[in-house]
């Protein structure tokens, strides 16, 4: 199987937890794509559900499936949120934001009951922030000031898009990929980049995901 059957095994077995006439928070990336296609499927033949996306590309996505969607401000509570990851320690630890969505699906998590996470095995990891630079999204006035204060925890980072062409996310900010060394305690950093002026959220998610579905060559491989 290559990655992309890796891929839609681990989302495809994710949307079996999607219970009939419920809120699910649809998250962003080319794992949870296969998520949304076979969602798109099950409200075609009679399904019920409503989706809260995590991204203006994961909105459009949604449409063309015809998945009917809301916003967090009339279904504050999510049951169920599908999502993917960067990087996934053992303990069910994760980067995210290589899709650039990570502030919204930072809001969309912590408004969920519960949260499945859906990756190809090349995902997993043993410390996080060693096969993946961390995202920081940042507002964009004063944002060498911003980089300055982050380099000083991560020791390098770079402008995602580059200095001529910056990426733009759906919330009007700039992202900075950060090259740390191993991020052995990821609660500390998560708030430390947190604390900094300019920052708005990093991709550090502890404690949220409730299960890991894992694609793999011979099958599904779960974690939680
Ligand atoms: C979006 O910002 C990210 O958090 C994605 O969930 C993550 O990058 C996984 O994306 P892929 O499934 O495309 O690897």
């Amino acid at each position: 199987m290559n990655t992309e059957q890796l891929k839609k095994i681990a989302a495809e077995k994710a949307t079996e937890e999607v219970r009939d006439g419920t809120v699910v928070g649809l998250g962003t990336g080319s794992t949870v794509y296969y998520a949304l296609l076979k969602l798109g499927k099950m409200v075609r033949d009679g399904f019920s559900i409503i989706g809260i996306p995590t991204s203006d590309g994961t909105e459009k996505i949604a449409i063309e499936q015809g998945i009917p969607l809301s916003i967090l401000a009339m279904h504050p509570t999510i049951e169920l949120t599908i999502d993917g990851a960067d990087e996934v320690d053992a303990h069910l630890n994760l980067i995210k934001g290589g899709g650039a969505a990570l502030v919204r699906e930072k809001i969309i998590a912590n408004a969920s009951k519960r949260i499945l996470i859906v990756v190809d095995e090349s995902k997993v990891s043993r410390v996080l922030g060693t096969s993946f630079a961390l995202p920081v999204e940042i507002v964009r006035f004063g944002w060498e000031a911003t980089q300055r204060e982050v380099n000083k925890i991560c020791g390098k980072s770079d402008l995602r898009g580059g200095i001529e062409n910056p990426l733009v996310t759906d919330n009007g900010n700039y992202i900075l990929d950060c090259h740390f060394d191993g991020i052995p305690e990821p609660e500390k950093i998560e708030l430390q980049l947190n604390n900094i002026p300019g920052v708005v959220e990093n991709g550090i998610f502890v404690n949220r995901a409730d299960k890991v579905i894992i694609g793999t060559p011979t099958g599904i491989k779960y974690m939680e």
